[in-house]
């Protein structure tokens, strides 16, 4: 195993700007790089979740390197509020959502999130709850197409819903190696080079472990628990995520495109002063170095939110 490199770490930790005495988040602990250097950055506390009981485990030895400043949480960062609520945090200075699934998890097979080594068809981050291949081998054919091409953008879903059907119809779908073949047979190969399973290998992966929705309880929690010049980072890699979080940041800080038939400004004429401002109204992506040493950093986005001093806000 070889463990997970953070992408734009450089980069989160100028935007985050963590400071002595301040109270942060790390809602993806992961491999806990981007834990370590807010540690590093700043004599601060930081409490980090994550959802994969073997990211806390594994967060042991971090936590003994920082006595008392880091807090291992286990849970989703969809339930933030409720989590640091239990331990009595109610604002923070700064929160880091780095989303997807880390390298630990990626490179051990028997997890099942990768078609590029065979293992069980499992996919939860949790290890618990519905698996990939639960969904493969009871979902109707016309829900199956429908996921595979809502959250993998997977043009061919049709054919490949079709051809799953076929297979379970012989034996249950039960590794990542028989997905992956079922789906290479009926797809064309791929111009750009990506393996032709690795669409609907997203889009089993979003569904099993409901990301978007996590993503969208994610954002609207930590804008919440935001004390004011407080930031939220957050890097993303495919872009049912990034427009997500593009759109999220871009309402929070009263840049929405075209007024909500319920907005209440829309009958005053009036807009209400926003909350929170825009620190990246582009998103950063790394650079050609970090891409080349590091190719998962190439689809990475980073984007940032500050909550607006009360005097501005106002
Ligand atoms: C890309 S990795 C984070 C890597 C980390 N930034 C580092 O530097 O090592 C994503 C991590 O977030 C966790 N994760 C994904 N979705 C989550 C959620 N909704 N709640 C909590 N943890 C989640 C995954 O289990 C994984 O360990």
């Amino acid at each position: 195993m070889s463990g997970h490199l953070p992408v734009l770490l450089d980069e989160v930790i100028a935007t985050l700007q963590p400071r002595n005495g301040g109270i942060y988040c790390d809602g993806t602990f992961g491999g806990g790089g981007y834990a370590a250097a807010v540690l590093e950055a700043a004599t601060c506390t930081l409490y980090a979740i994550d959802r994969d009981p073997a990211a806390i485990a594994r967060g042991a030895t971090l936590a003994a390197r920082f006595p008392g400043r880091l807090h291992l949480v286990e849970g989703r960062f969809g339930d933030m509020l409720a989590l640091l609520g239990e331990r009595g945090v109610a604002a923070l200075d700064g929160v880091v959502l780095d989303l997807g699934v880390s390298s630990f998890q990626l490179d051990e097979a028997e997890r099942g999130f990768s078609f590029r080594a065979d293992g069980p068809l499992d996919m939860r981050m949790e290890r618990a709850g519905q698996s990939a291949a639960d969904l493969v081998n009871s979902l109707p054919e016309g829900e199956l197409a429908d996921l595979l091409y809502t959250l993998g953008e997977e043009r061919h879903s049709r054919r490949i819903a079709r051809a799953i059907l076929r297979a379970r119809a012989e034996a249950p779908i039960e590794t990542t190696a028989r997905l992956a073949d079922i789906v290479r047979a009926v797809t064309p190969r791929d111009p750009s080079g990506i393996d032709r399973a690795t669409r609907s290998f997203q889009a089993l992966r979003i569904a099993v472990n409901d990301e978007l929705g996590e993503v969208e309880r994610g954002l609207a929690a930590a804008a919440q628990l935001l004390a004011p010049g407080g930031r939220l980072v957050v890097v993303a890699f495919h872009s049912l995520e990034d427009r997500i979080v593009k759109r999220f940041m871009a309402e929070a800080a009263g840049r929405a495109p075209g007024a909500s038939r319920h907005d209440p400004t829309a009958l005053t004429g009036r807009a209400a002063p926003a909350a929170y401002r825009l620190v990246t109204p582009r998103p950063l992506r790394p650079g050609e170095a970090e891409s080349s040493k590091n190719p998962r950093a190439r689809s990475g986005r980073l984007r940032a939110l500050e909550r607006l001093p009360i005097r501005d806000a106002a």
